[in-house]
């Protein structure tokens, strides 16, 4: 396997020393490629061509292997998403009270599929399993912000409170 160092910076991309720290740690251990791929997303922001292939060579794992993976779990982002990443709960409960139509209306508004950014660069939607706050169905988050009970007259607000931040 190869040694990742401090400074690994391979076609434009540069991988933290924390980051390659933790991929040397991880690498040696069994099933730990799912580990290093939400740890590099979590550093990245998504898991682009050029950070898949320098990953393949930091950890000796196939680039096929890693594209497997990547693109068999909906997690995994290989494009950069919006600044604002709306991510639309399809659980049971939230699913019950409509999510599919706030998802559609989502979609069509900001004129975007999953896994797709708008023009400026400040939407990307995404359908996701339970968040964990059913008591609060339906439900969206966009980043850290939790918006619940949702009312399809209040999804222009939302979208507008985040344009407005630009
Ligand atoms: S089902 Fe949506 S938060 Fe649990």
């Amino acid at each position: 396997m190869a040694t990742a160092t401090a400074t690994a910076k391979k076609e434009g991309v540069t991988f933290p020393p924390e980051l390659i720290s933790f991929i040397n740690e991880w690498k040696v251990k069994p099933g730990s490629l799912i580990m290093i791929l939400h740890k590099t997303q979590e550093v990245f922001g998504y898991v682009s061509r050029e950070v898949a292939g320098h990953l393949a060579v930091l950890t000796g794992v196939p680039l096929a292997r890693i594209y497997g993976v990547i693109t068999f779990y909906h997690y995994f982002k290989t494009k950069k998403p919006g600044k604002y990443k709306i991510a639309v709960c399809m659980g049971t409960a939230c699913y019950l009270k409509g999510a599919q139509d706030f998802l559609e209306d989502i979609r069509k508004t900001l004129g975007i599929s999953v896994d797709e950014v708008t023009e400026d660069g400040l939407f990307s939607v995404d359908a996701v399993r339970c968040i964990g706050c059913c008591g609060l169905a339906p439900v969206l988050t966009v980043n850290a912000d939790t918006h619940g009970k949702l009312r399809k007259e209040l999804l222009p607000g939302i979208l507008s409170l985040y344009k407005n931040l630009g």
